[in-house]
């Protein structure tokens, strides 16, 4: 399937040619120097992993080998435009699923010598925390929620490239919880989006389950218990039950995951005014895949007003995985003079602050 968010036609220097192949999603836009996006066309092999339950890495990789080069020549066709109006080549290089972006990362690096412009390795995650950038100009520094299939983090941003992490998870991400909840339910993947529409036809509350380490005087995040209690919970119903209770059981887990979020992010809201009590437009931005979920997003702008902050979220189509986000990035590099050399390696982990401590109870620090 191919899909397009085109908004703007634009045509002039600095354009920025975008790659995004770290999941299931082949992605590719141009943006300009102006934040237009001028193109963007997608092709997901999302419909092919949903009979596996989740994603596929070595499909995945074959997907975006086949897709590419279609998706590319369709982003610059929806512009008008030719490879010579071009001025960077800018890649997803990680964190994520190795195969696709090695695809993505070396198709990149070849168009961007054959083109003799730079060429801009791009970390994923920071196309999903400067995304508010590129659609509401919002300015440096700010508070981020980042909550996507595979990380929940809580973030300072200072600057291009220049992060502090609060707070992140401890086992698995927001958007894992809303996935096994959907498969326990057999809801199919991803869950997130089918957990969303189950629920707005159930009661929130009407499930009585647990909110991960709401009174943690932290940032970081749990959800494999509320998982497990979810589990046991649904699991332990009858087959007439389950039908009757299903979308109860959805608006209750996503109601625990909002609040989860929410109250960590409270948190941090604290920390960030302590760190920084001279910034006076104090601006909370979530991004991510979670971050399309309309109830997160209703809580998060409840708690946004009681704490002061301003609330930006990015239109839902750019919350998940998408290929401007990668341009805009590689867009502020370019702006900034900063551009990557052509032996730059993928990285199937890159944390955007690699002196975190790891959070408690974990060893090992996470991407
Ligand atoms: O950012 P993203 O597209 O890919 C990663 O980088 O992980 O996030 C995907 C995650 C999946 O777990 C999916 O279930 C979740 O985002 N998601 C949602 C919604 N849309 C996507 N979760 C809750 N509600 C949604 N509407
Ligand atoms: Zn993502």
């Amino acid at each position: 399937m191919t899909s397009s968010t085109r908004q703007h036609r634009k045509t002039g220097p600095h354009i920025i040619l975008g790659i995004e192949t770290s999941c299931d999603d082949t992605s590719v836009a141009l943006v300009s120097a102006e934040r237009q996006i001028l193109a963007h066309q997608t092709a997901s092999s999302a419909q092919i992993h949903a009979t596996h339950g989740g994603v596929v890495p070595e499909i995945a990789a074959r997907e975006h080998l086949h897709s590419l080069h279609g998706v590319i020549t369709a982003t610059l066709k929806e512009a008008a435009l030719s490879v010579s109006d071009i001025d960077g080549v800018a890649a997803t290089a990680g964190p994520g699923l190795i195969g696709g972006v090695i695809v993505g990362t070396m198709t990149a690096k070849a168009m961007a010598s054959a083109l003799s412009v730079p060429y801009y390795a791009v970390n994923h995650l920071e196309g999903h925390a400067l995304t508010a950038r590129l659609t509401d100009g919002i300015s440096y520094p700010f508070l981020l929620l980042l909550v996507s299939g595979g990380h929940t983090q809580l973030l300072i941003v200072k600057g291009l490239g220049d992060y502090e992490r609060l707070g992140t998870t401890m086992d698995d991400a927001a958007g894992e919880a809303f996935d096994k909840g959907a498969a326990v339910m057999g809801l199919g993947y991803p869950g997130g989006p089918a957990i969303q529409r189950l629920a707005e036809q159930g009661e929130r509350g009407a499930v009585r389950l647990p909110v991960p380490r709401q009174s943690a005087r932290d940032c970081h995040f749990s959800f494999s218990g509320l998982k497990t209690a979810f589990a046991q919970s649904y699991n332990s119903l009858s087959e007439a039950d389950r039908q009757a209770r299903q979308a109860d059981y959805a608006a209750s887990l996503q109601e625990a995951i909002a609040e989860a979020l929410a109250r960590r992010t409270k948190f941090a809201m604290q920390e960030f005014t302590e760190k920084l009590p001279e910034v006076t437009e104090r601006q909370l931005v979530i991004a991510g895949g979670v971050a399309a979920n309309q109830a997160v997003r209703d809580r998060l702008a409840e708690l946004a007003e009681s704490m002061s902050f301003r609330l930006v979220t990015p239109p839902i189509s750019l919350c998940t995985d998408n290929g401007a986000m990668i341009a805009w990035v590689g867009q502020e590099y370019h702006q900034s003079g900063i551009s990557s050399p052509l032996d730059f390696a993928p990285r199937p982990r890159w944390p955007l602050d690699d002196t975190a401590p790891p959070p408690p109870g974990r060893g090992v620090r996470q991407a």
